[in-house]
């Protein structure tokens, strides 16, 4: 099964709440889970590997590890998943972005994919599916199983909240793929939001609605 990593630093549950207050505004939203997301790319990418490389120190020559390059891509699941992006680029200017599209069928509720599009060695990075709320695990299903028909083998996904359900969906149709999580909260509600959450993540990341 994979494994659920809840990155539960001071810093990143003292944003989260602030995340969640319904009076934050849209600015301070954006910029708080822009910050989230840095921090937690710190967490994910603990297992990246590293290049040992020559380096002079003023006082000798050593040799020093740098993080390979080409490793690693991120696929936001639009909308809100392009909210943590740039955070995470802070860190990693050299990832590729990937972007896939999903949309909810009004008839039969099941995410339906309306755009995709992978950087052209996605099969060689280790990809991050980041998509802020993991509810029912619909749409991050379905995002990995995009990128799994495509060949891409090495796959985490990046959530800011989560709710046991959508952890547990995600568990049993990918047990190969880690999950990593700011807070795994106690339910959905009978429409589909996480409780307590933080309401809609897209429109209040973007100030629709
Ligand atoms: N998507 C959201 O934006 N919020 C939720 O609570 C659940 C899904």
């Amino acid at each position: 099964m994979g494994k659920l990593t809840v990155c539960d630093h001071p810093l990143i549950q003292h944003k989260l709440t602030h995340i969640r207050d319904k009076s934050t505004n849209t600015k301070d939203f954006r910029e708080l889970v822009d910050e989230v997301a840095t921090l937690m790319a710190y967490e994910l990418t603990r297992d990246v590997p590293l290049q040992a490389v020559p380096v002079s120190t003023p006082v000798t020559e050593a040799v020093g590890n740098v993080v390979s390059g080409r490793m690693l891509g991120l696929i936001p699941i639009l909308r809100a998943g392009l909210g943590m992006v740039d955070g995470i680029l802070k860190l990693i200017p050299s990832a590729k972005v990937g972007h896939i599209g999903l949309f909810r069928h009004p008839d039969t509720l099941e995410p339906v994919e309306y755009y995709v599009n992978l950087p052209s060695d996605a099969t060689e990075r280790m990809l991050i599916v980041i998509d802020p709320m993991l509810a029912t695990g619909g749409s991050a299903c379905a995002a990995i199983d995009t990128l799994k028909q495509r060949g891409c083998v090495q796959i985490k996904l990046m959530c800011l909240i989560a709710a046991p359900e959508g952890v547990a969906v995600v568990q049993k149709a990918h047990p190969d793929v880690d999950i990593y999580i700011a807070a795994l909260d106690e339910r959905l509600d009978e429409h589909g939001y996480i409780v307590p959450g933080l309401g809609d993540a897209g429109d209040r990341m973007f100030g629709t609605k």
